[in-house]
């Protein structure tokens, strides 16, 4: 194990396969002798899942834009102080569903909100925790909404919401090329499964 962990991120539209290739990821890696701690937003805290449950919610009332900004960051806050932050510290590799760039391309590009300002608000919520590795699994947008086939708040979005969520993480990747690697889920899953194996193995230095 390193002296400090790492952080990688799992990101991308709904459907592209994140959970199924953390899962996979997580278990390659454990097989290596790695300490891995597998989590998500939202949701990855006692406290985040009754913040989920108000965001995923599609049987009451929608919460506003920046409601909806500031419970992700609610739930990021505590997910960093309590989980992730400890984790990193005690050298540990964390894999984690989603992060940041879900808010930036969500409720910065997807809602609209200004994004200079979800990054401030976003800085404060994660607390100097910064992903080593965003591994952007990236697939058109019907294709992953065909797939996940789920009926949360999200799902009922529009399919130009979700445009705009994908093309703002693809921006986000090309802003940060050194810190993202995009991958198109619509390889086959091996192939996907190895091109993430071979960016994990980069960003700590196995190869
Ligand atoms: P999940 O389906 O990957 O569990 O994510 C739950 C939903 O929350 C998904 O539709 C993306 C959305 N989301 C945001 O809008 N902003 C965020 O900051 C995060 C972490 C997720």
């Amino acid at each position: 194990m390193t002296d400090r962990g790492r952080l990688i991120v799992f990101e991308g539209v709904e459907g592209a396969g994140k959970s199924t290739h953390l899962q996979r990821t997580a278990a390659a890696l454990r097989a290596r002798g790695w300490a891995v701690v597998e989590t998500a937003e939202p949701g990855g805290t006692a406290v985040g899942q009754r913040i989920r449950a108000l965001l995923m919610d599609n049987t009451s009332v929608a919460p506003a834009p920046w409601t909806e900004l500031f419970l992700y960051l609610a739930d990021r806050a505590e997910h960093v102080a309590t989980c992730v932050g400890p984790a990193l510290a005690r050298g540990e590799l964390v894999l984690c569903d989603r992060f940041s760039p879900s808010t930036l391309a969500y409720q910065g590009y997807g809602r609209g909100l200004d994004l200079r300002l979800v990054r401030q608000l976003d800085e404060i919520a994660r607390q100097g925790v910064q992903p080593d590795l965003v591994i952007l699994l990236d697939c058109p947008v019907e294709v992953g909404l065909e797939r996940a086939g789920r009926d949360d708040r999200f799902h009922r979005e529009s399919v130009a919401f979700h445009e705009k969520v994908r093309a703002g993480f693809l921006a986000l990747a090309r802003e940060a090329p050194n810190r993202f690697v995009v991958i198109d889920t619509c390889a086959p899953l091996e192939g996907v499964h190895d091109q993430i194996l071979a960016a994990v193995s980069r960003c700590l230095g196995l190869d």
